[in-house]
């Protein structure tokens, strides 16, 4: 793909929908009791790697373009897949679908691509093997494929050692077919969009600040659901809009959740000029319709309990910072590290190469802004993200911009291109 320069960027969008949300409705959806409809569900390819496992395991889905209907058989419905479950690239899958694998009656294999065999699995095969489960890396190394055997499982406790909304909903799904109350304290408080969801399936889960209780063997019942827009895929847009001068867009019904919204928080804080419109609630989750106007940026810090929730926004927002006057510093995101790429590795080497001053850290980057950047060959390492970050860029880049392997963005983001665009006046 190649990319240049931009004028300005114009008009409205809605972006896709969430991410977390599409894969959490499917899952809770086939182990609730009757139909589960979801309306805006994202077909990028991880959440159809989640329907296609379901499926594997006997739940009949319905997809209709971004209509998804899921037919229920309740907590113990799940029968044994025929073969191993792929997850694809996605994180979410292996994860949450680990924590649910461990309560079943039958014996299963998981794993995914070549990224996915590479990510750290020991943050769920402890705390499930606490729970008296039976998982187990295949090769030994801590990563998939992994093996799950039937078990009965036991409620524990958990302290967390990292903030990750994967891991707590692993042992909170696993939770649902415990012999007793499960609970995760996290060090900051992750995306808690399986909490919220559980409940309005009708689970028994409850959170005081970050410690998350669930209480096992509900009847879950099947809900609508309207997936809201993803704020990780608006990012792109927000960050186009402000970096590229004369730009106003309109992002409409983007998700707002306060464990999701860092990034508009860090915006402004850099000097953003983001107005929330038509600010509502849906079911679980709050929305917003975001006005974003080009705006002259400065360096900022981000750290600390802020990290999980912009988790996902670091790649686009260490471009923000390329192009803002003064220093920004990204700490205690060591996680970066274990998402699909080292993103604190890859971020690094491209940005460089378009000659932006970055110096990569243990937990983060130290970016010194300000300096024009100009355009280059960018290897995204197959992350979705890193490609996208660097579209970005490369609309305020001088020069031309090309991004290899761009058609990675098909992970979260299928519309990607044409959708940039559409706001290009193209
Ligand atoms: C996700 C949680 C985050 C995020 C990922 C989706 C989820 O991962 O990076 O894209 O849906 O729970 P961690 O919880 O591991 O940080």
């Amino acid at each position: 793909m190649i990319i240049e320069k931009k004028e300005a960027l114009r008009g409205e969008l809605c972006v896709p929908g969430d991410k977390s949300i599409s894969h959490r409705s499917v899952m809770f959806g086939a182990l609730a009791d009757g139909k589960t409809e979801a309306e805006n569900f994202l077909t990028g390819a991880d959440c159809l790697s989640t329907i296609a496992c379901f499926r594997k395991m006997g739940i009949e889905i319905e997809q209709n373009g971004t209509s998804v209907k899921i037919n229920g058989k309740g907590l113990h419905g799940l029968t044994r897949p025929n073969g191993v479950l792929d997850a694809g690239n996605s994180g979410t899958t292996v994860r949450l679908l680990s924590g649910i694998l461990s309560g079943q009656s039958f014996d299963s294999v998981l794993t995914g691509d070549t990224s996915i065999q590479k990510r750290p699995m020991k943050r769920v095969i402890t705390p499930l093997s606490m729970m008296n489960a039976r998982i187990d890396s295949v090769n030994g190394n801590g990563c998939a494929p992994l093996s799950i055997k039937s078990s009965t499982l036991t409620g524990i406790h958990y302290l967390s050692p990292v903030a990750s909304a994967q891991v707590k909903s692993c042992i909170l799904l696993a939770g649902l077919y415990a012999d007793g109350p499960t609970s995760v304290t996290e060090p900051a408080v992750s995306r808690n969009h399986s909490e919220l969801m559980l409940r309005y399936f009708c689970a028994d889960v409850k959170t005081e600040g970050r410690t998350s209780t669930i209480l096992p063997n509900p009847h879950l019942i099947g809900q609508k659901i309207e997936v809201p827009g993803d704020i990780s895929s608006a990012a792109y847009f927000i960050a186009a809009a402000l970096l590229v001068p004369g730009s106003e867009v309109l992002l409409k019904n983007v998700g707002t959740n306060p464990t999701r919204d860092g990034m508009l928080r860090v915006c402004r804080a850099m000097g953003a000029d983001i107005e929330l419109l038509n600010v509502r609630s849906d079911g679980a989750e709050p929305y917003a319709d975001l006005l974003v106007r080009s705006s002259s940026l400065h360096g900022t810090v981000i750290e600390g309990d802020l990290i999980p929730t912009l988790i996902d926004e670091i790649p686009v927002l260490a471009v923000l910072a390329a192009f803002a006057e003064g220093t920004t510093i990204i700490r205690d995101a060591a996680e970066l590290k274990v998402k699909e790429s080292d993103r604190i590795a890859v971020m690094t080497e491209n940005l460089t190469r378009m000659g932006c001053e970055v110096e990569p850290t243990e937990d983060g980057m130290i970016i010194h802004g300000g300096k024009p950047l100009h355009g280059a060959v960018i290897d995204p390492h197959l992350d979705h993200r890193i490609a996208m970050s660097f579209a970005v860029a490369a609309l305020a880049a001088d020069g031309q911009t090309e991004i290899q392997d761009a058609d990675c963005v098909c992970i979260s983001y299928p519309a990607f291109y044409e959708d940039l665009d559409s706001l290009c006046g193209r």
